[in-house]
């Protein structure tokens, strides 16, 4: 199809604009209405591309709720919204500056800031010198509180951003939700219930946040007894390459990065703990019962962006990606609990994408790099920018003028110059 490219990124520009609320940009207004982690690294790459300094404003403003241990919350509550199930007031979380969430989310931060930095040196090198310590003690965390045999675990299906996806039935099974109370969700009223994580789903995520409550979200006491472990690729991938891209700010600073070669060296093995080889593939691993999910995810193919060089991966790339029209499914075609349209049971989604083609291109998979941006393109092109895509059909899906669509089509999707 024909593209309006210069249409597009003004859309693109102005959803980013629209949801801006002075310092943070909401993932979507109604469904999102705070400062969500990743979302925001992810805008902050999209302003990047338009308005450098206020790329940075964004980092600053997600670091300002850092707590004292370091962790970065999930979610910043910076003015309440009574549209948002669960609030400040069901978390119980008030260890940081700013009222938040108890966990946090996969750590993207130091790559987006890399990438600032990189294409301003002069400009992003203060900016850069003031998130350095505060990089540093987030992954710190994450090394300190979530490693299970070298992999990073999650504490809670949201913590990898990847709620109901299939790698976490089994985890959840085991979970009985017991005093979990009466609660209103608020996520089914902005968006189609089938497209949202199902009830048995959101009473285990209430169960766990009134859990970490109960325990003062201190993370020695939650590690005394784990109802929820689950050593996951999306974690381990992202946090392997935001080390690696922490290391660079680090040299590029002249700071002393020993201790992050360490933490690679660490991850790096940590990585080849989720080859599962009966599935041929990276998949989640149970650290409670050490079983794996035998899950083919998007998050199994962020191998490359980890810089792994996993030439085993490609063919399953290449069977996953033929299987429908719009790649890259965030769960298996093949597999019973393939769903196209229950958020990460299924969809597409803009991120994964742009994070899979990176790597595939560092690896020297420029074709299928290629393949995948195009067809990311022609999605956003046709369908516009939504939360996510029915990978079949293309059909949009979850909230609309999704900040990390636009800022996907920015940073990476649209068609250069040289592509049109
Ligand atoms: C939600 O509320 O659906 C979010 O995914 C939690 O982070």
């Amino acid at each position: 199809m024909t593209m309006d490219i210069g249409k597009l990124d003004d859309e693109a520009r102005n959803i980013l604009r629209g949801n801006d609320r002075g310092g943070y940009t909401l993932p979507t207004a109604g469904l999102y209405p705070y400062q969500w982690n990743w979302d925001s690294a992810f805008a902050a790459r999209g302003f990047a591309a338009f308005d450098a300094p206020r790329a940075w404003v964004e980092l600053e403003t997600l670091f300002s709720g850092q707590w004292p241990n370091g962790m970065v919350p999930h979610i910043l509550f910076h003015k309440p919204d009574p549209g948002y199930f669960p609030g400040p007031d069901v978390w119980g979380a008030d260890l940081g500056p700013i009222a938040s969430s108890g966990i946090s989310q996969p750590p993207v931060a130091a790559s987006a800031a890399r990438a600032m930095l990189e294409a301003d040196p002069a400009a992003g090198r203060d900016r850069a010198a003031g998130l350095f310590p505060k990089l540093l003690a987030w992954h710190r965390w994450f090394m300190d509180w979530r490693l299970d045999r070298g992999a990073v675990c999650i504490t809670h299906p949201w913590e990898a951003g990847r709620d109901n996806a299939p790698d976490w039935d089994g985890a959840m099974a085991a979970i009985d939700p017991v005093g979990v109370g009466e609660y209103t969700r608020r996520d089914t009223s902005h968006v189609n219930p089938e497209m949202r994580p199902t009830k048995d789903d959101y009473d285990r995520y209430i169960w766990l946040v009134q859990r970490g409550r109960r325990l003062g979200w201190d993370e020695a006491r939650m590690l005394e007894y784990t109802p929820f472990r689950v050593a996951d690729p999306t974690m381990t991938f992202i946090l392997l390459r935001a080390q690696r891209d922490l290391r660079a700010i680090g040299q590029a600073l002249g700071e002393d990065t020993a201790e992050i070669d360490g933490w690679i060296a660490t991850l790096e093995a940590g990585a080849e703990t989720l080859s599962n080889a009966r599935l041929g593939a990276f998949d989640a691993r149970d650290a409670r019962t050490g079983e794996f999910a035998d899950c083919v995810s998007s998050a199994s193919f962020l191998c490359w962006y980890a810089g792994l060089e996993a030439p085993e991966m490609l063919a399953v790339y290449d069977r996953v990606t033929a299987a429908c029209r719009y790649p890259v499914p965030s769960h298996d075609p093949d597999s019973a609990k393939f769903n196209p349209r229950r958020y990460w049971r299924g969809p597409t989604w803009g991120i994964l994408n742009m994070m899979i083609g990176q790597g595939l291109a560092e690896q020297g998979h420029e074709a299928r790099a290629e393949a995948l941006r195009r067809v990311t393109a022609d999605l956003i092109a046709e369908h516009g920018f939504a939360e996510y895509f029915d990978p079949v059909t293309g059909a949009p899906a979850g909230g609309k003028a999704f900040t990390w669509t636009a800022a996907v089509w920015l940073t990476w999707a649209r068609p250069s110059a040289e592509a049109v």
